[in-house]
């Protein structure tokens, strides 16, 4: 993760697109890819008619965080769930992959933030499964536009142009490589 302050304008500019394209009723929202969960948190805290389902399945793998053993993963996803718990069921934390939790919901989604494996075809399938699942003017979002090596070395960015141009949506971007477009 880039340094506090960049990661605060990141979650900022997406509160404030939340509370811009939603009327004042309960948003509904979905993030793929949870780590700490600080992102889902300061949103909670920062939106109030929000409620988030939050993935992730916390477990070791190879491309992301190499070194760490599964009990640090479920450490991990022990300190994420107290965390939301103070939230009074406003977040739901499913420990499961991003293709498990998709069979689970049909959509009805108002705002899915995709921040899981970076790689090209992690994010394609991200997109595959999710942005159907997202309702008529809800936002599509996620993390890692960019060329670095941590981006997935511009899989996401090929992946979310890919997906874009096939549904003939123009992606906008906000700060710290979020990139997003409103779904018509
Ligand atoms: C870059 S971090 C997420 C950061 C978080 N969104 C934030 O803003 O702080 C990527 C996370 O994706 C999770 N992940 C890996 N494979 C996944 C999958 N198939 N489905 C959902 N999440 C996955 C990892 O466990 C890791 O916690």
């Amino acid at each position: 993760m880039a340094s506090t302050k960049v990661y605060r304008q990141r979650t900022e500019f997406i509160a404030e697109l939340l509370e811009k394209q939603f009327p004042p009723r309960r948003i509904r929202g979905l993030e793929i890819g949870v780590y700490k969960g600080d992102f889902s948190h300061y949103l909670l805290h920062r939106v109030p008619r929000l409620y988030m389902t939050m993935v992730d399945p916390y477990l070791q793998y190879d491309e992301f965080k190499k070194r760490w053993s599964n009990r640090s993963w479920n450490a991990l996803y022990a300190r994420v769930c107290f965390k939301m718990a103070l939230l009074k069921g406003r977040a739901v934390l499913l420990r499961m992959t991003s293709e498990e939790a998709a069979a689970l919901y049909d959509g009805g989604f108002d705002f899915v933030f995709i921040d899981a494996l970076h790689d090209y075809p992690h994010v394609k399938q991200d997109l595959e499964l999710w942005e159907p699942r997202v309702a008529k003017g809800g936002i599509v979002s996620g993390h890692d536009y960019s060329m670095a090596p941590d981006a997935g070395g511009g899989g996401v960015i090929q992946a979310v142009d890919e997906y874009a141009a096939k549904i003939g949506v123009t992606p906008k971007f906000g700060a710290d490589t979020v990139w997003y477009w409103i779904k018509e």
